[in-house]
């Protein structure tokens, strides 16, 4: 079978890797980046994702990686993997996907027409209208960045929705080895998995909402908001996933996913009050840890400040929606000097296109060297494990600012530490150890 995979993202590139891996099919690889198509057919890999390189160097051979439409002709099944970014009014902005479509509908009349990317409800419906010789299947992704590969080859569950029996069975032989070791199939139609993966994915963000939410109030009340949710999450009906307080979440998925949701649901006439919540808080949550920052330097112009993680989480280059960005602009209007550091040079390189003024360094003891206070945005296990002498030896101050909550409160003795729904820790000395 020759099957087309139209959009390299992680997404398109997870997509790629596995398909090589476990079925012998012809794989057409479809973008219209010239240049990351030129990276691939080298076998050089565009960016960080575990596994996929090294997957699609073995299997080079059966992967025809274009930017030609012509070669799309003679697909059974083409996978739909382009971006659907927010539009300035939050809506999903379907042209990536509507002009892949077009392209597929001039190089061929029939096949399956399989929608991998988040579509607002009712999209495949009115693609099977458009495109009355295909078969249109929703088959929306759960990938997180980073353990893309590994998800789609060990997925929780398959979300199929389609019209017929027959595009059912099309996905079940598919994806018969997951059938067969008991991986649940959840078949339904296309408007109820289009729904599925929206749900599926403000529910998880409303998990990190409610437990940022908590952290505030556990502020107020003199409440440790990590032993909180150690202990509601021992509950497996709420489980410890997602449940980590912090500066709240970024990404290519929550916040838009939250934004076209709620786009829809207004639309419509319809309110959806958690939705709603999940997107404000995560909205104030950078200004409230920033209330934080104001409220021990009352004067913050010309403090140096050190900022880790500039990615929207650890072990990605991905910069999109991340905190780094809402707070740069407020630390730099309030006259703070800023030295910026992420262990991902793409992450380095993405962040410095946005803030050319900002001094952005490549390893943290340059981040560090001088700083008057650290502060930390992203859960890298090189930012979890600081080593307090070091610190004291080139830091001009002795403050650290914790969005992620990686340490306990106490764990720093010669630093002031200001955390997320916890006390703070106060440093035990000003002398130098
Ligand atoms: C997410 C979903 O996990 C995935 O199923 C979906 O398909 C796409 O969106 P991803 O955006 O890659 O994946 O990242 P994830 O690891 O879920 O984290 C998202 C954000 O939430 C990050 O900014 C992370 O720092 C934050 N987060 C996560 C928290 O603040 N607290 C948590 O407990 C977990």
């Amino acid at each position: 079978m020759r099957i087309a995979i139209i959009g390299l993202g992680y997404v398109g590139l997870a997509n790629v890797a596995f398909l090589a891996e476990s079925h012998r099919h012809e794989l057409v690889a479809f973008d219209t980046d010239e240049s990351k198509i030129a990276l691939l057919k080298k076998g050089t890999f565009p960016f960080s994702e575990n596994g996929i390189a090294a997957i699609l160097k073995k299997e080079a051979k059966r992967i025809l990686f274009t930017t030609k439409e012509q070669e799309l002709t003679g697909a059974e099944a083409y996978f739909f993997c382009v971006g659907t970014p927010a539009q300035d009014d939050g809506q999903a902005d379907l042209h990536y996907l509507e002009n892949a479509l077009a392209m597929v509908g001039r190089v061929a009349q029939k096949g399956y027409l399989i929608i991998r990317s988040t579509v607002p409800v009712g999209t495949a419906k009115r693609i099977q209208d458009d495109y009355s010789g295909f078969r249109v299947i929703s088959l929306p992704e759960f990938l997180s960045e980073g353990s893309a590969l590994e998800d789609e080859s060990n997925p929780f569950r398959i979300v199929v929705g389609a019209r017929q029996e027959e595009d059912f069975l099309f996905i079940r032989n598919l994806r018969k080895n997951d059938l067969n070791r008991g991986v649940p199939f959840h078949e339904m139609s296309n408007e109820s998995a289009e729904l599925c993966k929206y749900a599926s994915n403000l529910f998880l963000a409303m998990k990190i909402s409610y437990i940022n939410e908590m952290a505030r109030f556990a502020e107020t009340l003199g409440a440790d908001i990590v032993d909180v949710a150690d202990a509601m999450g021992a509950d497996p009906r709420i489980g410890h996933a997602m449940l980590k307080a912090g500066v709240g979440y970024g990404g290519s998925c929550f916040p838009k996913d939250g934004q076209a949701l709620l786009a829809q649901a207004g639309a419509s006439g319809t309110s959806l009050l958690l939705s709603e919540a999940t997107s404000a808080i995560n909205r104030t949550q950078p200004l409230y840890f920033l209330k934080k920052i104001e409220k021990y330097y009352p004067a913050m112009k010309g403090v140096r400040i050190a900022l880790f993680g500039l990615a929207y989480k650890a072990r990605t280059g991905d910069i999109r929606s991340a905190v780094s960005l809402s707070l740069t602009p407020h630390l730099l209007a309030n006259g703070v000097q800023l030295s910026a550091y992420d262990p991902s040079p793409e992450a380095r390189a993405n962040y410095q296109k946005l803030f050319p003024g900002v001094k952005v360094v490549a390893s943290l003891a340059e981040a560090v060297a001088g700083a008057d206070a650290l502060l930390l945005l992203s859960e890298e296990s090189e930012f979890a494990s600081l080593d307090e002498a070091f610190l004291c030896s080139t830091m001009k101050g002795r403050v650290i600012f914790d969005g992620r909550n990686l340490y306990s409160v106490h764990h720093f003795r010669y630093f002031d530490y200001i955390s997320v729904g916890r006390a703070n820790g106060t440093r035990i000395t000003e002398i130098k150890p």
